[in-house]
């Protein structure tokens, strides 16, 4: 008997998972059980519990045909694995299953709508050898298994408005709107003239969808193709999230060649146009990609982001099994036209062993009793003495006598400059990002989360995210505080135990 390409995989992951595990998974960020990971798909809110599917390649730890994997979870911090839900194992996804995203119908289903990417030739005669075809298609299931539509694909290169590439289009976010009782769903596309646009189309079914508009391009103002759109409404404005690729750097925005996005402003009633307000880099760390948001049931907006660039993707230690992280759930809000992120507020039920330090004096190096590990949640707070136009102060995470990653501020010019030179990469040749960050109330805030292989860092209550995946042997678990003129330091340090 012939075993389906789906059943193969979810074998081969079952078989293999052991020989991934040996090697330390991050505690509470969602990393594959072997092999490679991208995207994350499919977060989404499903009778009772959050789902979140990824891009992944389980055969090994380079990016090949993309199935997706799937893991649940009740509150987006400690998550179980399921069975992979989609392989790609129709002529029309035979390439590969792109990245989409999934939605709770009112039949009960979990839908799924992805990007099949197909041999172009299949489809267009005239194809050249070797060009793929990218359309969207949907799939259906009950939280663990998942089918594909029959009708596949549901939207086609017949869908494309003219000059638009059939072989850049793709990452499907569909919602439900209830103003206009239809369903509607964002995907990205390369124009004629090489930029990326977005495209927006509508279904009453979610299988039969009409094109709307083009309600954004890019007019090659921040990078080129738009991938992975996602698109609600927030503190009453309409936020486009979406991850350009090829971006030239503005100042200390845009560094990492692909990028992500988010603009606010507002949709119009037609739905042809958005009127954008400002745009904004998300984050300004050396490690994050193509996040995606829900809903969650209490209203707030929740973003969830692949934390890995593409551009070191193929730099990693030779022994590692498996490859990619996401970044931990975001809560987002707007706060003076710009986009906010913090940790969901679930992580603290897991904080333990917790240690406050109020009002220390910092001068030259120092350690603190039980500030120390590699899987924490630390909030600082650094109150300048005297005079808070002379402050160079470092912080020094996952040390010890050969590693360090160091967080260092200095004004007048008030910059965080983020530096992972010394925490285990081989190859980094990219290895610091500096953020513009403000004085608020005289001091500079810090949440830091460490979880084994990464550093988040949250700017004063979330006004920058900086995130970094680092690669330094667990061993090198020490904290020590540097300054050169005298301040105060305020430390909440507690462990994270799932
Ligand atoms: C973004 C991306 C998507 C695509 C997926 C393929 O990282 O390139 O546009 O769907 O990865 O794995």
């Amino acid at each position: 008997m012939c075993i389906s390409k789906l059943k193969k995989a979810q074998d081969y992951e079952k078989k293999n998972e052991a020989i991934g595990n040996m090697q330390e998974h991050p505690l509470f960020h969602v990393t594959p059980a072997i092999g490679w990971m991208n995207d994350p798909n499919g977060f989404s809110f499903y009778k009772g519990e959050y789902h979140l599917f990824y891009q992944y390649h389980p055969y090994s730890t380079e990016w090949g045909p993309m199935h997706w994997g799937h893991v649940k979870s009740k509150d987006m911090i400690s998550w179980k694995r399921l069975p992979i839900a989609l392989a790609p194992d129709e002529e029309y996804d035979m390439k590969g299953c792109f990245s989409g995203s999934a939605l709770e119908l009112p039949n009960g289903k979990h839908a799924i709508m992805y990007t099949g990417v197909s041999d172009a030739k299949k489809y267009q005669k005239a194809a050249s050898d070797n060009a793929v075809m990218q359309m969207q298609c949907m799939a259906y299931g009950d939280g663990v298994t998942y089918e594909k539509y029959a009708g596949n694909p549901v939207i086609t290169y017949h869908d494309i408005p003219s000059g638009g590439s059939v072989e850049d289009f793709r990452d499907p976010k569909f919602w439900y709107d209830e103003t206009d009782s239809c369903y509607y769903a964002i995907v990205g596309n390369r124009a004629k003239d090489g930029c990326g646009s977005l495209l927006l189309f509508s279904s009453a079914d979610t299988f039969s969808w009409h094109f709307v508009s083009v309600p954004h391009s890019c007019k090659n103002q921040i990078g080129k193709m738009w991938e992975c759109p996602d698109f609600f409404s927030l503190c009453g404005k309409n936020i486009i999230i979406t991850s350009p690729q090829e971006v030239d750097a503005r100042d200390l925005e845009f560094h990492n060649g692909n990028n992500s996005l988010c603009m606010i402003g507002k949709l119009n009633a037609q739905k042809d146009t958005f009127v954008e307000e400002s745009a904004q880099q998300i984050d300004y760390g050396l490690d994050f990609y193509a996040p995606q948001t829900l809903l969650a049931p209490d209203g707030r907006r929740i973003m969830i982001g692949w934390m890995q660039s593409w551009e070191r993707s193929h730099c990693k230690p030779v022994d590692v099994k498996w490859f990619g992280m996401m970044t931990i759930p975001r809560e987002l809000s707007i706060l003076d036209g710009r986009l906010i992120q913090n940790p969901i507020k679930e992580l603290e039920q897991y904080e333990k062993n917790t240690v406050i330090y109020e009002k220390v004096l910092l001068s030259e190096k120092m350690e603190l009793k039980n500030v120390c590990g590699r899987t924490i949640d630390m909030t600082l707070e650094i109150v300048p003495l005297y005079n808070q136009k002379q402050q160079s102060v470092s912080i020094y995470l996952a040390s010890n006598e050969k590693y360090y990653s160091e967080i260092h501020y200095s004004s007048p010019d008030s910059i965080l400059t983020f530096n992972r030179t010394h925490s285990g990469f081989q190859h980094d040749v990219l290895a610091t990002r500096q953020v513009p960050v403000r004085f608020r109330n005289g001091a500079i805030k810090m949440r830091i989360i460490m979880d084994r292989y990464s550093i988040e860092i949250f700017v004063n209550d979330g006004e920058q995210a900086v995130s970094a995946t680092i690669y330094t042997p667990q061993e090198a678990n020490r904290i020590y505080f540097e300054s050169k003129e005298l301040s105060y330091l305020n430390v909440k340090k507690s462990d994270i135990i799932l």
